[in-house]
């Protein structure tokens, strides 16, 4: 049954997650008629199985390592156990109390959400069940599933993807974590601080190897001191498994035993056996083409978020989705720059960074300028007894290009990073600033001193 009697919509939008949920609120707001279609649950991968469950986890760890190391400060406690089960409970109900409020948004916004797969059935419309919704526009934002290997079989029980970590009802002894990047990063950190044996296996030469290799360096130095054992620059070459136990064997003919393997070796798009090629949408290995203004090769469809080649960070399918509905409801929106996006490893320590790394920017501009301000001279990192540093690049006689920090809470302050490396801001102009004292923020004018000439509490 098609639903053209009533007339196409504004905008038919194929997915409930970061993206797709941001795309209809906003053109919604901007008057447009929206239709989203979700299988699932609104708030897909992001709020039911990636940042929002992870980072519950995150901090449950967090006071697991509090509780260890309150001696330090002088406080005596003891640490009685874990209990999965209220760990989930407090998980599962953050999530909750957020979806019930995205599900209240959407509704109070006028968005008609479709509960059901939907199927692309013409450059115009989507099937799901035996209605069809035409739109004017169609937004493809079906997401990403955890990948695997050739040949590595996921069961769910021995062998798991992050889905299934999240849902775990106990701790694990020990856990072989396959790929070092945010997702396998996290979860070591996690399980560490509950006490499992983890060793990682990262194919490249660092830990989250995408990021600058000095921040690379401090995190492999802080989870080395946590007793995270690490292969680095070591390929994976098969699993066993058993009732109990998983060995892992490497390459380099070493083999690792353990009660679990996580694989996290990154995420592919969800985009077969949707309608997608059928109705002659371009993809390049499974992900959805687009150009600068998130166009397919299709003129009536639009792609945005995890499904197309790229940065695969909720906030920047919130920025897709937001720039999406301007465009169509013709505002002439700024498309989104992917050059100076902000990005956080939330583990025990954290990673965040913001631009170019080091090597990224030699690789641009020949020559640059770096500082490393250690958070040994901070303040409140010595109050918090977090260890970690900011490093800055800037172009030659430039403005700061990337910014990379390790330690305890530096995601927060990637934010004020970000506005520095967007605004192309000199160091000199960032040295004027005054960051209230004591807070971690002042690394960052520190820093900004030090790359100005004139280091207050550093050699320069
Ligand atoms: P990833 O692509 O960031 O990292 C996967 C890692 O696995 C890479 O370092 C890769 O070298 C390694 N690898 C691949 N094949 C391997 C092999 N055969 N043996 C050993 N290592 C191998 O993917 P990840 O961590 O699974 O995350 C997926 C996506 O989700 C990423 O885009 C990530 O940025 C995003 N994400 C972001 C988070 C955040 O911002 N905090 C948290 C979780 C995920």
């Amino acid at each position: 049954m098609a639903d053209s009697a009533a007339g196409p919509v504004d905008l038919v939008v194929l997915g409930g997650g970061s993206g797709g949920y941001a795309a209809a609120l906003r053109a919604a707001e901007l008057g447009l008629s929206v239709v989203l279609i979700e299988k699932d649950k609104l708030g897909g991968t992001c709020l039911h199985r990636g940042c929002i469950p992870t980072k519950a986890l995150l901090h449950s760890a967090e006071i697991v390592d509090n509780i260890n190391e309150s001696e330090t400060f002088g406080v005596r406690s003891t640490l009685d156990g874990i209990d999965m089960a209220k760990v989930n409970a407090y998980k599962d109900s953050v999530v909750a109390g957020l979806f019930k409020g995205l599900t209240g948004l959407v509704k109070a916004r006028g968005i008609e959400l479709v509960q059901g797969t939907g199927r692309l059935v013409s450059p115009t419309a989507v099937a799901v069940g035996d209605r069809v919704v035409e739109g004017r526009h169609v937004l493809l934002a079906t997401g990403s599933y955890p990948k695997t290997l050739p040949g590595l079989d996921i069961d769910h029980e021995r062998v798991i993807t992050s889905d299934d970590a999240l849902v775990l009802d106990r701790v694990p002894a020990s856990a072989v974590v396959l790929g070092a990047g945010a997702i396998g990063c996290e979860f070591a950190s996690v399980w560490r601080s509950y006490g499992a044996e983890v060793t990682i296996v990262e194919a490249l030469g660092h830990l989250v190897p995408l990021e600058d290799e000095s921040s690379s360096k401090l995190l492999e130095r802080a989870f080395r001191k946590r007793g995270i054992t690490q292969h680095l620059g070591a390929r994976f070459a098969g699993v066993k498994t058993t009732d109990d136990s998983v060995t892992v064997s490497l390459e380099s003919g070493r083999t690792i035993e353990a009660e679990l393997l996580l694989v996290a070796v990154g995420r592919g798009p969800v985009s077969a056996n949707l309608g997608y090629e059928e109705v002659g949408v371009a993809l390049d290995r499974g992900y959805v083409l687009v150009d600068r203004e998130l166009r397919t090769n299709i003129p009536t469809i639009s792609a945005l978020g995890d499904l197309r080649p790229g940065l695969q960070l909720a906030h920047v399918g919130f920025a897709e989705g937001i720039y999406v509905a301007e465009r169509l409801a013709g505002l002439n929106p700024v498309p989104v720059d992917y050059d100076n996006i902000p990005r956080v490893t939330y583990s025990h320590p954290e990673v965040a960074s913001v631009g170019l790394t080091e090597a990224a920017a030699r690789e641009r501009f020949g020559e640059v300028r770096t500082v490393t301000y250690n958070l040994a001279g901070n303040g409140k990192a010595q109050i918090l007894r977090t260890t970690g540093a900011v490093t800055l690049v800037a172009a030659p006689d430039g403005p700061v290009v990337g910014v990379h920090m390790v330690g305890d809470r530096v995601g927060e302050l990637i934010a004020e990073a970000q506005l520095i490396t967007n605004w192309e801001a000199f160091p000199a102009e960032v040295a004027q600033l005054i960051h209230p004292h004591p807070t971690l923020s002042e690394a960052l004018g520190e820093a900004h001193l030090a790359l100005a000439g004139k280091p207050l509490h550093t050699h320069g």
